[in-house]
């Protein structure tokens, strides 16, 4: 491969990607698509961490394809597939478990954050080893770069670790992946509670919105989302969160300068702001949802689409894999 390469996952454990996951991930993901030799994947294996109901877990995966699909990515440009359609994944999360201390696990403070939650008794041993697997999804494809968010930077750290341990003790096997940060990604907070990133566990079902929620809901609930005090229209997201999140959205969506979209509405109203926005997201989401029905309703050339996706990853994959086993003395 001539450009570089990059991967990047998304978990299947909602019916419908937001507005956060959209602006804050997946937009990039399909601009990616334009410079680099990208890997994509639903990630089911990380999706069963922490209790799932199977059904739900099958669907999902499906309508998270079908909205990737929707969204652009293009799946003869990129490899888009479903990690456990990918048995490498596993074997090498295997390998790498066998090289990554206990104290080094011990201390992701994602598990720490997600097995207080649960109680930490009660927490399984893949959430703990969660990381190990991410360093697997990313080392398979020899990734140069994963884009990651300020939450993911610990574990890509474990990873090129983990990289940078198994050449040393083995012999050079893998790249040593780098975090690509992305510049426009946009961090998108909850309507009811802007301080708060907008998130699928979000304590009011209004403070999100869903790329395949009703558009008339989703214009709703813009009309209703929590606005500062005073009345002008300004960006600041330190004294006002909830107008600066709807000119974050609105100048995302549109690209349209948050200068641009302050000038614009110089003299107006709150209302006159939502109004619009309600309109321009309205319109943003409709025809992702039109062509992620159209993927869903063909449930055969989904599959098909799937398979072949997964057919390009295992041809990089077995061979990484067939390499760390020659390494190992397997
Ligand atoms: P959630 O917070 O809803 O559980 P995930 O943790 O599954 O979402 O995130 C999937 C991807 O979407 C990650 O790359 C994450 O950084 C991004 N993301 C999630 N919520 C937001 C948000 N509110 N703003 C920007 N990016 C977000
Ligand atoms: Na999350």
């Amino acid at each position: 491969h001539d450009r570089p390469r990059v991967l990047s996952g998304i978990q299947p454990t909602a019916d419908s990607f937001h507005l956060g996951n959209y602006l804050g991930a997946l937009r990039n993901w399909v601009g990616l698509q334009d410079t680099h030799d990208a890997f994509y994947c639903v990630v089911d294996l990380h999706a069963i961490t922490a209790g799932h109901e199977p059904k739900l877990l099958r669907q999902r995966t499906r309508v998270s394809a079908a909205q990737l699909l929707a969204i652009g990515i293009d799946p003869d440009r990129s490899t888009l597939f479903v990690q456990s359609q990918v048995p490498e994944h596993a074997q090498l999360a295997w390998v790498m478990n066998c090289i990554t201390g206990f104290g080094e696990a011990s201390r992701m403070t994602q598990f720490k954050d997600k097995s207080a939650k649960q109680g930490a008794e009660r927490a399984s041993v893949g959430l703990f080893t969660y990381p190990v697997l991410q360093a697997a999804d990313i080392l398979l494809y020899q990734a140069d770069a994963v884009p990651v968010g300020e939450d993911q930077r610990q574990h890509l750290e474990l990873t090129r670790d983990l990289a940078q341990r198994f050449n040393t003790n083995f012999g050079k096997t893998f790249v040593v992946p780098e975090p690509y940060i992305v510049r426009d990604t946009a961090k998108i907070t909850d309507l009811q509670e802007p301080t708060a990133k907008m998130s699928k566990s979000a304590s009011s079902p209004n403070g999100l919105i869903e790329l395949l929620e009703d558009p008339a809901r989703a214009a709703k609930k813009i009309k209703s989302a929590v606005t500062d005090t005073g009345r002008e229209i300004v960006f600041d997201p330190e004294t006002k969160p909830g107008v600066s999140n709807l000119l974050t959205i609105y100048s995302a969506l549109t690209g349209r300068s948050i200068d641009d979209l302050v000038l614009a509405y110089a003299g107006k109203g709150y209302g006159d702001l939502k109004k619009d926005l309600a309109e321009v997201v309205a319109e943003f989401i409709r025809p992702i949802q039109e062509r992620t029905k159209t993927y869903l309703e063909d449930p055969a050339q989904l599959d098909k689409l799937l398979a072949v996706g997964a057919e390009k990853a295992r041809a990089v994959s077995s061979a990484t894999l067939r390499r760390v086993y020659d390494r190992i003395g397997f």
